[in-house]
């Protein structure tokens, strides 16, 4: 194997992608097995999951599921001892299901800010703490957390989703001061504006379409396999002096004016 494709390798590695049974969370756990990772897929449907899982081993990839609810502490913490007591370790996690709800921030019921704090955030918590502390008794490990380029900037009506994953970029960047000398990258990637279920009111709306696109210094909405290298990188001995960064993938929407 050459210096450059080793760089990338995953061979081996067992990776939890949560948020997997389709769109980003999907695409991801492709690419990470397409570059040798044992992939273990979670969402909340079994069925889902499961064909997700066939599709990926009908390519020859190393895939299994866990299906949970991340917001289900115990159900997460099941899960991640059942994978390192088949595989021996958890190498990596990608903490990635997330939930949208758009209301106006003088309507926003206080039950749905909680049920979005608690999935975007409180649960990523609880799953990197408990990720941790397995890959930290087997020899270290790699997290990564799905933020958004919502966060440092905003807009009308998503004021839970915004506090979430501001807080989950807070929360990326502590976990990766407190846990470098245990062996622990911790990063995060920003997706800007991407064409999966999650957007298709946007994507429908035509004057919103347009404006992502006119906005959007690449002129368009990424595919949701366009988030899969960055998180290959992070999770890869390429990017072994990584850690507390935020890498966006936005099409440079964030930085443009
Ligand atoms: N799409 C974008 O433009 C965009 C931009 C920035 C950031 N993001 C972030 O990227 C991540 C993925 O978004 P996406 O666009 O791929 O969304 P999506 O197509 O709606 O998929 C969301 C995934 O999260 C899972 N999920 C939701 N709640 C869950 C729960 N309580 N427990 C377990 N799994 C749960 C869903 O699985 P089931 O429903 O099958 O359980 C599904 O696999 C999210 O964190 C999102 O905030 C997306």
């Amino acid at each position: 194997m050459t210096v450059e494709t080793a760089l990338f390798d995953l061979t081996d590695r067992t990776v939890l992608i949560t948020g997997a049974s389709r769109g980003i969370g999907f695409a991801m756990a492709e690419a990470c097995a397409a570059h040798g990772a044992r992939v273990v897929l979670n969402g909340r449907d079994p069925a889902t999951l499961a064909a997700k899982v066939e599709a990926l081993t009908a390519q020859g990839y190393a895939a299994e599921a866990e299906a949970f609810d991340v917001t289900d502490e115990a159900a997460a913490i099941a899960a991640l001892d059942r994978i390192v007591s088949r595989h021996g370790a958890l190498h990596g996690l990608i903490a990635n299901a997330g939930v949208q709800h758009r209301v106006p921030v003088l309507d926003f019921p206080t039950e749905d800010f909680r049920r979005v704090v608690e999935t975007n955030l409180t649960a990523c918590f609880v799953l990197g703490r408990e990720a941790a502390k397995r890959m930290v008794a087997t020899g270290g490990g790699a997290i990564i957390n799905t933020v958004s380029m919502l966060g440092p900037i905003t807009r009308p009506t998503v004021p839970a989703y915004i506090a979430a994953k501001e807080g989950l970029r807070a929360l990326t960047r502590a976990m990766a001061v407190e846990l470098g000398d245990r062996g622990v990258r911790v990063n995060a990637i920003a997706p800007g504006y991407v064409a999966t279920e999650m957007n298709t009111a946007l994507i429908d709306n035509q004057e919103f379409n347009a404006w992502v696109v006119g906005r959007t210094p690449l002129g368009r909405w990424a595919e949701p396999k366009e988030l899969g290298g960055a998180a290959v990188f992070l999770l890869s001995p390429g990017a072994s002096f990584v850690s507390g960064h935020i890498l966006s993938v936005d099409g440079a929407m964030s930085v443009a004016v």
